[in-house]
Formats: structure tokens, sequence, C-alpha cells
């Protein structure tokens, strides 16, 4: 069911079509079985050329006609002025996710957006490198993000929820591994959870998988803030003990999963830019997947 304005008139679009679509298949059929049931009475009919242009030109033109008319201005993206902007950039494989915080600073999160329900939020989608496609089917239609340019998508949330959203467009060898969790939340929640995310990271505790993780220089890729780590080429790590799912919705965000994530990226998600670290040792692994479970 849809659960936003902008995909609930696709949904009518829809109905609308394939109703109609079915009525006038089911007259052609009738039309059909009578006409070759019965083809010499039909051959027969008086102003057979009358029949053929008025079924055959005119009521298809007028119908089609009227359904083009009808389906146009549901097309215009005329949503009411945001009063949310989110940057959404489509990564090798997994979704980069800006929002502005409060003071404008900006947070950045990935493979997770939550939405307050019934404000309009206007994402800027765009890539650095390949074409993906930003597709929220229970809120929106989907929408191409191209590099070099920026496109912009309005939605506006109906309903509460937990929904998904896919890359719609092939993108290489992960691209079926290109998933994001959408939560769209109570506005006050909303606001509680932009605080929280804008906030540093709190960890509890600077054990071996701290030590871990600066060792083996996951700093480089990955931004943790409040702290030294200020890689950008991998997901923004300051929150990722309360993201809903890891790897692009490759696997649940548990413990167990991260520390098979850390030592068999490739064999989870083929492609992926960020290496295994199968070669650390199953307890360094371990530290390391529990440390990251704490930063909430
Ligand atoms: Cu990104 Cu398909």
């Amino acid at each position: 069911m849809p659960a936003g304005e902008n995909a609930r008139r696709i949904a009518t679009l829809m109905f609308w079509m394939v109703g109609s679509a079915l009525v006038i298949w089911l007259l052609v059929m009738v039309l059909a079985v009578l006409a070759t049931t019965n083809w010499k009475r039909a051959w027969r009919l008086p102003r057979l050329n009358t029949w053929v242009a008025s079924a055959g030109v005119l009521l298809p033109t007028v119908l089609l006609g009227a359904l083009l008319g009808y389906s146009l201005p549901l097309l215009r993206n005329d949503e009411p002025a945001p009063g949310l902007r989110i940057e959404v950039t489509g990564e090798r494989w997994w979704w980069r996710v800006r929002y502005a915080g409060p003071g404008g600073m900006p947070v950045e999160l990935a493979n997770e957006i939550r939405l307050p329900v019934g404000v309009t939020a206007e994402f800027l989608l765009s890539s650095p490198e390949i074409i993906h496609s930003f597709w929220i089917p229970s809120l929106a239609g989907k929408v191409d993000m191209i590099p070099g340019r920026v496109n912009r998508l309005h939605i506006t949330p109906t309903h509460t929820g937990s929904f998904r959203g896919v890359c719609a467009e092939f993108c290489g060898s992960a691209h079926a591994q290109m998933a994001f969790a959408v939560e769209v939340m109570e506005p006050d929640a909303f606001s509680q959870w932009l605080a929280a995310q804008a906030a540093p990271a709190v960890p509890e505790g600077h054990g071996a998988g701290e030590r871990a993780f600066a060792a083996n220089g996951c700093g480089g890729c990955h931004a943790i803030r409040g702290s030294e780590h200020r890689g950008s080429i991998g997901p923004d790590l300051t929150h990722v003990g309360s993201r809903l799912t890891i790897a692009a919705g490759a696997r649940s965000n548990e413990i167990p999963e991260l520390h098979r994530w850390l030592a068999a990226t490739e064999t989870i998600k083929p492609g992926v830019r960020m290496p295994s670290y199968s070669m650390l040792p199953e307890t360094e692994l371990a530290a390391l997947a529990a440390w990251l479970g704490t930063l909430e």
C-alpha cells in the first residue's frame, strides 16, 4: 500500500490504466467472439465503414486521449515546499546519506533514511561515478542518480512505518545488495533521532576493538565523528551500532554478523571495495565487531 503522496498518485494512475485496459479488452473480446461465431451476420452489418471508423478510430482516440489527459497532470511533482533536505549519493555499493543537523552542520550516515511523517522531504540525488536509481516503492517513484547531475525528488510520507529502499538500475556486481532501510517516524521522535545522530560517537570503553580499528588503518576510509578517524571513502561509522542493517542491507546489524562481515566482505558482497580482514586473528575481529556495536 502507498505510504507517501508520490506513491499514492502512481497507485491511482495504475488503478485507472489497468482498469480501463481491462474494460476495453473485455469489450474487444465480446465483439471478437460475436463476430467470429456469427461472422456471416457480422459481415452484413449495415454501414460497416461507420463501424470501423467509430469503433476502430474514434473510440480509441477518445479513450486514449482521455487517459493521457488524466495521467499527465499526475506526473507533476507539485508537493508542498520541503521542510527537510537530504542529500543521497549512490556509492559502490552503498548509500551515503547527508542531513543538515541542528545548527546546519552536515550529519552523515549510510544506508538508512529516517523521515518525519507529514513533512515533505527534498532529496538531492547524485552519484560520483556510475548510474544508480533511488527507489522507495512505498513512498515514491524511482529517480536515477547520474554522475555530474543532481536530481531532485520530493517525498511526503503519509504513514509511519518501516520500508525498504533499493537500487533500481543495474550498477555492477553488488547491485542486488544495494538496499537501504527507511523509517517514517513521528516528528518528535525524528528530531530526537537526528540530534542523536549529530552528536559524536560515545563508545563504551576503549579496549582492544578500538586499538584494532586504529592499528589496521580503518580510519583511512571510515570516519567516526569525535575521534581522530576521518576517512571519507567508506561509510561514516559514527553511529554504526544503532543502524538497522550493515553492508547496505546485506546483513542484519548484530555483533556476530559484523564479525562475519569483517572476515569475508568479498564473499558476502562480490565486488565490494572494502577488503576482507580474514588475516586478523579471530579474537581481534571479535573485539573489533564488539567495539563497532557499541557505537550507537
Ligand atoms: Cu546501484 Cu544498482
